[in-house]
């Protein structure tokens, strides 16, 4: 049997319970999945229960969690802290069609955290939060046109989903495709060109300060920078997408640059593991929301701030002082490191890329500057990532199918030694498949 079929074949026998599931969601759900980014074949196996940075799936196999819930259980599962807010909250009933404490208690946290941001609204996810981002710097500037980095994700709203692939972006209004424009990121004189020709009709320019959801190509030296002087230039607002890398720093990717954007986007890490979103930024544009103004803008939410996640939340950014990012963020690189070397040391042309606690491998070697060159290595690894996400998951790693890693406050050095030993081993043992698929691949 070849490695593959013995990978699949191995993943199936061991997740007997999840592929009977799978057959059964298949008739409610299409293909069987409600969530694409934690779909993949033959069939994704199905959590039952979490615990620190470990996770058991329904056939009860135990895996190391790299990926904790896409970033977002900064603290890992079912903290003990945590769990107890939430549930010191939940007798009372959580939410209730009034403002509640809780949110000024948050707010107030992260105002006082980021430093861009003066007064903020909560959502319930991170997509409303780049959503409503947008709205405002549109209301603000009263233009329509938003740039983003080709290959960028912003969530799953049509602004946020949409690529400039028209295949991909079926379904997404022509009219406000037309309003998106896209450079390539780490580039800054496509930038300054872009704004040239078109600053007039653009509202923000939005990006991941690093972005994660890109495949983590790092920013150049000065690159931030760059792009602040160029929205100032160019009177277009700077939006940054902090969904994700706000556990890089106390205060956000934009506290540990010194870049600041007008508007931030937040979400993940401040919900607790609940469900959560929040735009802001400065007075001016967020006042735009004020509901005693004159044409004030509606947001609304049924379940915005709902107290259970505001108080998770409050409790997951007390317990994620910088001495605890610090400590995950030197994880993360040990990690990156190890998984660098594992490469070299089997003879793959493979690397990673990595920012504080979080690390994306890559089946290439040299620069990557963008989503582009994330991109070319996929598109020469044919099933590659897949298989070596099935295989770290038959010996008890988890991570997204697509090579992202991210640390946890519940992880500690032996554990990273462990991962990156498993990755070892898994690379040594696919290897005679890395030769099959793609020669130029073997060092
Ligand atoms: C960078 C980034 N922005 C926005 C989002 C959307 O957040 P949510 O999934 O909570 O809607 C994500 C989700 O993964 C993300 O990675």
């Amino acid at each position: 049997m070849s490695i593959r079929d013995q990978i699949i074949q191995r993943f199936i026998a061991r997740t007997q319970k999840s592929q009977a599931l799978t057959e059964r969601a298949k008739r409610v759900l299409p293909g069987g999945d409600t969530r694409s980014g934690v779909y993949y074949l033959p069939y994704p196996a199905y959590m039952v229960e979490g615990s620190g940075s470990r996770l058991t799936d329904i056939d009860g196999n135990v895996y190391f969690d790299l990926l904790a819930n896409y970033t977002s259980l900064v603290h890992g599962h079912a903290h003990p802290q945590i769990l107890a807010a939430a549930q010191a909250v939940l007798p009372s009933g959580g939410v209730f069609a009034a403002p509640m404490q809780k949110q000024v208690e948050l707010a107030e946290l992260i105002c006082a955290r980021v430093p861009s941001v003066e007064t903020m609204r909560f959502t319930t996810s991170g997509s409303e939060g780049t959503q409503m981002a947008l709205r405002a710097a549109r209301a603000y500037t009263g233009r329509s046109g938003v740039l983003k980095m080709l290959g960028s994700y912003h969530g799953s709203h049509d602004l946020a989903s949409a690529t400039a692939d028209p295949d991909a972006d079926r379904g997404i209004p022509e009219g406000l495709r037309r309003n998106i424009f896209y450079v390539p990121y780490n580039d800054l004189p496509a930038t300054d060109a872009m704004l040239t020709a078109h600053g007039h009709e653009i509202a923000a320019l939005i990006v991941e300060p690093v972005p994660n959801a890109g495949g983590l190509p790092l920013a150049h030296a000065g690159y931030l920078q760059g792009l602040r002087d160029l929205c100032n230039k160019h009177d277009v607002l700077l939006v940054f997408d902090e969904v994700v890398t706000l556990r890089l720093h106390e205060g956000g990717y934009q506290a540990q640059t010194g870049v600041l954007p007008d508007l931030t986007a937040m979400g993940k890490i401040i919900g607790g593991g609940f469900a959560v979103g929040a735009f802001g930024g400065k007075r001016e544009i967020m006042q735009n929301f004020d509901p005693t103004r004159k044409n004030s803008i509606g947001h609304s939410g049924t379940f915005n701030g709902h107290s259970v996640t505001m108080a998770a939340g409050l409790e997951s950014l007390k317990l994620l002082s910088q001495a605890e990012i610090d400590r995950i963020n030197a994880l993360g690189e040990r990690l990156g490191r190890g998984f660098d070397d594992a490469f070299a040391e089997a003879g793959i042309r493979g690397r990673t890329t990595y920012v504080g606690s979080l690390v994306q491998v890559h089946w290439r070697t040299g620069d990557i500057n963008n989503m582009g060159d994330v991109a070319a290595g996929f598109a020469q690894a044919g099933d590659l990532p897949y298989l070596l996400h099935l295989e770290l998951m038959n010996r008890g790693v988890y991570s997204a199918a697509r090579g992202e890693y991210c640390t946890t406050t519940a992880m500690h050095e032996a554990d990273i030694d462990r991962a990156i030993a498993i990755f070892s081993d898994t690379l040594h043992y696919l290897k005679p498949y890395v030769a099959q698929v793609n020669e130029a691949l073997i060092a």
